[in-house]
Formats: structure tokens, sequence, C-alpha cells
């Protein structure tokens, strides 16, 4: 009985192991022996090959531009930019998505900052990629993010915008390529790299389709406004750029300094002329050369009125400006109301107040990075700030409100 059933087993497991090698088998065929390998076509699947350090500098890295270009170097240092690699939910999104290559592509552009040199896909697959070793990565360089030479370098060349200069290193002089051009090839893309994985910024197209080009005002007018300067030590004054890059002004570290642009105007709105009280907000984007949030699809804002009666809040209300997606099964934006360039939006409720009562009315407007619930998922620490707020109001109601 005993023997029998143990000759039994040695059958059963002769069985089962001669079907996992045939398995293997087929399945180390397809991988190694039919995948298609496929190009690399678009402009975030590719980046700048490694390039080499400069005549007369001992590396590529944003301290040693620093060395004479003292300003810039310190005003990038507090940019987004600057943290493009380090970003808390920037690593544990990379970390998410199997350290997808596509991901760093915009955040470390020039090969030199990737440990890996990607030539090609198995199959189109993203998470398929045909890589071999960067022998000349460099990692304090990857640490930058986008550091001077992503936008300053290609060719092996420095890139500037200014002829009769006197540099102290080779510089070709392009104004094109430091043109808009090079903030959209990173700020707009739309590509589905799987079902509920999608890349989309779209303030490029955004800005394109507003009042803003036919002004002659790009991304750099606005984002690196006029400074006039020795952009460099020994260098003479002339007029150039700042380099600090403002945008949401959401910092990346708990009370670290952010330099920030504000895009909306606020007008309050209080009508008492019926029997009811009509309280609230025009929210107008004045400012921004796109729409307001852009970017990021999590991105965006709230706007909360409390009706306080003895210092109790007996209503609240919230409105929402922003992108509402679903991303599972597969990734689709369901709405969007962000605010177009120079669009105003009213925001209001009505209110029955009680006679003689004395009642406060308050309106607070906060910008958002992301959720609390997307905070949690990504298991972000509390120094990673979610929002800022960026207006508040509060109104005394007695018979008549009293701005
Ligand atoms: C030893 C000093 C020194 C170092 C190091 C240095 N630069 Fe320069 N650079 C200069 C000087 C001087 C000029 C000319 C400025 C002028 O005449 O207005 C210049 C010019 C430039 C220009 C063109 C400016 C324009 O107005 O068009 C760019 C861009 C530039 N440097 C970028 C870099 C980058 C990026 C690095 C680091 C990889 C770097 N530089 C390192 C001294 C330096
Ligand atoms: C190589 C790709 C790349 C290029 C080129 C680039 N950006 Fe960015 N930019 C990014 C990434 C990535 C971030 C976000 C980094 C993060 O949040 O960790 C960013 C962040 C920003 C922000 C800050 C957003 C915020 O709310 O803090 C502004 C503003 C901005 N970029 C403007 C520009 C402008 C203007 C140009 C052109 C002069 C430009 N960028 C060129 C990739 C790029
Ligand atoms: C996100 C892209 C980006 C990054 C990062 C960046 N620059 Fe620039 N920089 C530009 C653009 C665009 C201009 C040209 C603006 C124009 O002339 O319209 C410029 C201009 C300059 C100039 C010419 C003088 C001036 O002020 O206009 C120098 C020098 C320079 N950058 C050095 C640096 C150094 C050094 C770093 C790093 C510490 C750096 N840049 C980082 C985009 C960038
Ligand atoms: C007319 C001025 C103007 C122009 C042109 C402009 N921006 Fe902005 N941008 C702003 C202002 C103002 C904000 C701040 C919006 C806010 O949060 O209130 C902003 C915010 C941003 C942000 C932060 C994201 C967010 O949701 O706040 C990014 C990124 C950005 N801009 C990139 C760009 C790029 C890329 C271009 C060119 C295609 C560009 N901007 C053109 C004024 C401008
Ligand atoms: C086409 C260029 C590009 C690619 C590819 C790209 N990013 Fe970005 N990323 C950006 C830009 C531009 C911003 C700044 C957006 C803004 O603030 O408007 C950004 C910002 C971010 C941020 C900060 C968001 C915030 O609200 O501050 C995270 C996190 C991030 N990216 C993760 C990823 C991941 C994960 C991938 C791969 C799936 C990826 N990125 C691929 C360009 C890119």
């Amino acid at each position: 009985m005993q023997s029998n059933n143990h000759s039994k087993t040695i059958l059963w497991s002769t069985f089962l192991l001669g079907i996992i090698i045939a398995f293997w088998f087929v399945g180390r065929k397809k991988i190694f022996h039919s995948a298609q390998i496929t190009s690399l076509t678009h402009s975030w699947d590719t980046i700048i090959p490694n390039q080499d350090v400069p005549p007369g500098m001992t590396s590529l890295n944003a301290q040693t531009c620093g060395q004479c270009h003292q300003e810039i170097y310190q005003e990038w240092k507090l940019s987004t930019h600057a943290h493009a690699w380090t970003d808390e939910q920037y690593q544990a999104e990379l970390a998410k998505n199997k350290d997808l290559f596509v991901c760093k592509n915009c955040h470390l552009p020039i090969q030199n900052q990737q440990k890996y040199i990607t030539t090609g896909l198995y199959d189109g697959d993203y998470f398929s990629p045909v890589q071999k070793k960067n022998p000349r990565f460099d990692e304090s360089l990857q640490h930058e993010g986008i550091t001077c030479v992503a936008c300053h370098m290609n060719n092996n060349t420095i890139i500037g915008s200014h002829q009769n200069i006197n540099p102290t290193h080779p510089v070709k002089m392009d104004t094109d390529y430091l043109s808009e051009k090079l903030c959209i090839s990173c700020h707009d893309a739309h590509e589905n790299l799987a079902d509920d994985l999608i890349c989309t910024f779209e303030t490029g197209k955004e800005w394109q389709a507003g009042p803003y080009p036919k002004e002659g005002k790009n991304c750099i007018n606005c984002h690196m406004p006029e400074v006039e300067r020795p952009s460099a030590s020994g260098a003479i004054s002339r007029k150039g750029h700042r380099h600090y890059f403002p945008g949401s002004g959401i910092p990346k570290v708990k009370g670290e300094k952010v330099m920030m642009l504000n895009g909306l105007d606020f007008d309050i709105i209080a009508d008492t002329s019926s029997t009811f009280v009509n309280l609230g907000l025009i929210v107008t984007n004045n400012h921004a050369g796109h729409k307001v949030p852009t970017g990021d699809p999590e991105r965006h804002i709230l706007i909360q009125f409390d009706l306080t009666e003895n210092n109790q809040v007996i209503q609240s209300d919230t409105f929402r400006i922003g992108e509402k997606w679903q991303w599972w099964p597969k990734a689709k934006k369901l709405s969007d109301n962000n605010l177009r360039p120079l669009e105003s939006r009213v925001f209001e409720k009505k209110y029955t107040l009680a006679p003689k009562k004395k009642y406060t009315w308050k309106v607070i407007v906060t910008k958002h990075r992301m959720t609390p619930e997307i905070h949690k998922y990504h298991l972000l620490s509390e120094k990673y700030p979610t929002y800022i707020e960026i207006f508040r109001k509060q109104i005394s109601l007695q018979n008549k409100p009293t701005i």
C-alpha cells in the first residue's frame, strides 16, 4: 500500500516536472527567440545622449556651473526642477511602476543621469525595455533632476541665447532651442502607457489655445522674468532671466522656501437685496498663460464657504476646480472644469438668516497637489505637503453683510 502510493507520487511528480519544463521552454522561446524589438519614436521615450564635460570644467554638475553663474545657481536650487528626481511622490510612483524608464526621461533628460541606456522595446511593451548599462552614469548628476545641462546642452555644446558674450567655455547661440519649445518638450505629453497608466500634461496646448501666443507672451516671459545683471562672475551686466521657475507654490518639503506665481483673482459677491442673503466668490484666471490648475491631473482647487452662528459652523459647502479621472480598469478623463486663461467663474450660495442673530461667513481657497487619499496610498511622509491656502476672507452678517 505504502510503496504503491510512493510510486504514484513519483509518477505524478515526474509528470508535473515534465509540464513545467515544457512550459519553461515555450516561455523562454517566446522571450528570447520570437520577441519583436520595436524602436523608440516619441520625444519622451528618447533622451539626450551622454554629453562630454566641456573643456576647462571638472564635471557637468550644477555646482560646477555655479562657481561662475552664482546667482543663477542659487535661484535654480530653489526651483521645482531641482527636485524633479528627489521628489518623494515621484520616487513612490516610480517604485509602484516598476522603475519604468519613460518616467525618467523628462525628470532626468540627459543620458549621463541614467544608469541604463534604453535602445528599444520587446514587443512594443514599455515595461520590457531593451537596455544596457551606461558606463558614464553619474549619480550626483542624477540627484540634480532638471539641472543646468538638461536645458543648456546638446551635441556636446553649451547652448546660450546671447550674441557678443565673453565666455570661458564654448557656447553656441540658439534662441530657437532655448524658446518655449524647450518647455513644451516636457510640459506637453499625452500617452497611454498601460490601461491604468497615462501620462498627461497639456500645458503647451492650453497655452497655444489661449490669447498669449498672439501677444508674444510665452512660458519664459512669465516663468523666467527679465533681470539686468552680469550672468557670470567677471561678465558685464546685460538683460537676462531669473531661474526660480515659480509655479503653484506648493513646496516639496514642509517649511521649505518656494517661489510662487498667482494666476487667480478673487472678488466677493454679497447681495442682500432679496429675502435671501446671496454670498459668493468670483474666481478669474487673470494671470496664468494656460488653465489653472494645469499639468498633473491630480491638481485641484477647493473653495469652502462656512456659515457660522455663535462660533458654530451651521453650514459648510465646498466647490472644486480640477479634473476628475477614473484610473481603473482603464484610465479615462471624466470631467475637466479647470479655468481657461481669462475665464471667470461664479460660486455662490443663498442663505436664509434668522433676524437679530449674529452670523459670520468665511471663504477659504486652497490649492492642492493631491487628495489626502492619494497621499496615504503612496505612503508619503508628513513632511510632504499636499496643499497651500491662497485666499481667506471673513464677513460679519447681522442685518446686512459688512465686508
Ligand atoms: C569658469 C567660469 C564658468 C563656468 C564654470 C561655467 N561658465 Fe558659463 N559662462 C561663463 C562666462 C564668463 C560666460 C559669459 C557671460 C557673458 O559674457 O555675459 C558664460 C556663458 C554661459 C552661457 C551663455 C550665456 C548667454 O548670455 O547666452 C551659458 C548658457 C552658460 N554659460 C552655461 C553654463 C553651464 C551650463 C555651466 C556648467 C556646465 C557653465 N556655464 C559653467 C563662465 C562660466
Ligand atoms: C526636461 C524636462 C523639462 C523641461 C525642458 C522643462 N521642464 Fe518644467 N518641469 C519638469 C518637471 C518634471 C517638473 C516637476 C518636477 C516635480 O514636481 O518634481 C517641472 C516643473 C516646473 C514648474 C513648477 C511647477 C510647480 O508647481 O512647482 C514650472 C513653473 C516649470 N516646470 C516651468 C518650465 C518652463 C518655463 C520651462 C522652459 C524654460 C520648463 N519648465 C522646462 C520638466 C521640464
Ligand atoms: C528648465 C530649463 C533651464 C534650466 C534648468 C536652466 N536654464 Fe539657464 N536658461 C534657460 C532659458 C530658456 C534661458 C534663455 C532665456 C531667453 O533668453 O529667452 C536661459 C538663460 C541662461 C543664461 C543666459 C543669461 C540669462 O540669464 O538669460 C545663463 C548663463 C544660464 N541660463 C545658465 C544656467 C545655469 C548655470 C543653470 C543651472 C544652475 C541653468 N541655466 C538652468 C533655461 C534653463
Ligand atoms: C501669462 C503668463 C504665463 C504664461 C505665458 C505661462 N504661464 Fe505657467 N503659470 C503662470 C501662473 C500665474 C501660474 C500659477 C497658477 C496658479 O496656481 O495660480 C503658472 C503655473 C504653471 C505651472 C504650475 C502648475 C500649476 O497647476 O500651478 C506650470 C508647470 C507652468 N505654469 C508651466 C508653463 C509652461 C510650460 C508654459 C508655456 C507653455 C507656461 N507655463 C506659460 C503664468 C504663465
Ligand atoms: C513628457 C514628460 C514627462 C514624463 C514622461 C513623465 N513626467 Fe512626471 N512630470 C512632468 C512634468 C512636466 C511635471 C510637472 C507638472 C506640473 O506641475 O504641471 C511632472 C511632475 C511629476 C510629479 C509631481 C506632481 C505634482 O503634482 O507635483 C510626479 C510625482 C511625476 N511627475 C511622476 C511621473 C511618473 C511616475 C512618470 C512615469 C509614469 C512620469 N512622471 C513621467 C513630465 C513628465
